[in-house]
């Protein structure tokens, strides 16, 4: 551990802090985002255990009821919550049409990776009373997100959830959404991107990709937020192995929250999910990559590229021997897990998550191979990330080859990872 490193990443997370939630980096991203804010809470937790609890509590106040929008999205929890105005960001608060709710969010959800995240935290905590009853209230709006995933994006129970928007995935520009993506009108509207305000064009996503997501924002409040109308309209539908994983993984971990606070008919209703999702996502191997990939949900074609996200299967718990194409992965660059690898010809080294290292994924990556026996494979991407945290800070995300820091600075989840992971677990 690194005390000068240890106290600047206190520093990034305080500088960030917005009273409740922490942004995820000034002027690029002014807002709360969904993942970050729970990646942001292990951090907080290692030395504000009442703050990293807020963060999450202040998230899911956005949360959509049964008063919004005729009820049929309750539970979902956006991927941005405005609380207080801001004009550096594109599409901000005014662009989704949601105006009609009482805090405004966006219409698009996230990665759900809460109930992990809780867990942990739950697991760690110093003042045990005080987490304790957190997360017994906390646990409603858990379930409820749940509930809204597998409710409204597969309704008709075949254990892969499918997301409509890119963004969704938290992987925005990821090059498994190329193809779905060609299909999906270009807007006719105007507007004014502001990430380049911040950011060189080189590490930030076309101007066809923006068209697009554009295009498929609209459509959401076109369609009323309406959850079947959405899926009946929908020009992108994927099924997601990020989302896949990382809610496989998060319903366990709920599924024994719920029962240790006492909910046994919430924890076997999350573990008849679990075991659905088992069966289901044997379909999505790849043969060509040796790891899982995401599908066309609208063609039933696999989105056939080596992306970090088909790398959380061992995180998710899914069984898969994806040891050799981490380890493959890992030979091709010199600083972890990149976001696609290196030798696909989709790669694009410093552009966001077409090539960049991204720490929180490692994370996950390595905690998930460490579970499945994978000691040795999870050290070596642990010992990449400490490299790449003293080379070069607490970037957005970095270059795989060099290890520079690419994308916004000061960054909050990086940060929050380096304290939970790092400081936080001495080798
Ligand atoms: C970008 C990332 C997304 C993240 C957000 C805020 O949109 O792709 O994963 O949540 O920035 O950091």
């Amino acid at each position: 551990m690194n005390p000068t490193l240890v106290q600047r990443a206190q520093q990034v997370l305080r500088a960030n802090d917005r009273s409740g939630y922490t942004i995820p980096t000034a002027g690029l991203y002014p807002f709360q985002w969904n993942w970050d804010a729970s990646v942001c809470a292990l951090g907080w937790m290692q030395f504000d255990e009442p703050r990293a609890w807020l963060e999450i509590q202040t998230l899911f106040s956005g949360l959509w009821t049964e008063g919004d929008y005729g009820g049929g999205s309750a539970g979902l929890l956006a991927h941005i919550t405005f609380h207080q105005p801001a004009d550096s960001y594109f599409p901000g608060p005014d662009e989704w049409g949601t105006q009609a709710l009482a805090l405004r969010t966006s219409s698009i959800s996230q990665p759900p990776l809460h109930a992990t995240m809780v867990r942990w935290m739950l697991e760690r905590a110093q003042d045990r009373a005080a987490a304790e009853a957190a997360v017994r209230g906390l646990l409603p709006g858990l379930l409820a997100h749940h509930r809204w995933w597998y409710r409204t994006r597969d309704p008709e129970g075949s254990g892969l959830v499918r997301i409509l928007h890119p963004w969704e995935t938290g992987m925005d520009n990821s090059p498994a959404w190329d193809a779905p993506l060609a299909r999906v009108p270009a807007t006719p509207r105007a507007y004014r991107r502001r990430d380049l305000d911040h950011v060189d064009a080189s590490m930030r996503p076309p101007q066809s990709f923006y068209d697009r997501v554009v295009y498929l924002m609209d459509a959401n409040r076109d369609a009323g937020f309406d959850p079947q109308r959405m899926l009946e309209a929908g020009r992108f539908q994927v099924n997601d192995i990020g989302i896949v994983c990382i809610l496989q993984r998060a319903s366990r971990d709920l599924a024994v929250l719920a029962a240790r606070f006492g909910d046994e008919a919430a924890a076997s209703e999350m573990r008849l999910h679990v075991d659905r999702t088992q069966q289901a996502v044997a379909a999505l191997w790849s043969d060509r990559w040796q790891q899982p990939v995401s599908r066309d949900a609208l063609t039933g074609e696999l989105l056939d590229q080596p992306t970090s996200a088909g790398l959380l299967s061992a995180y998710a718990g899914f069984g898969f021997d994806i040891a050799p194409a981490v380890q493959a992965g890992l030979d091709e660059t010199a600083y972890g897990v990149a976001s696609t690898r290196r030798t696909a010809p989709t790669y694009d080294a410093p552009r966001y998550w077409r090539g960049p290292v991204w720490q929180h994924i490692n994370l996950l990556i390595s905690q998930g191979l460490a579970e499945q026996g994978q000691a040795a494979l999870a050290a070596r991407i642990r010992d990449s990330s400490v490299r790449l945290f003293e080379r070069s800070g607490f970037h957005e995300y970095y270059h795989p080859e060099t290890g520079s820091g690419l994308g916004g600075r000061d960054f909050s989840w990086t940060a929050a990872t380096y304290l939970h992971w790092i400081a936080g677990q001495p080798a």
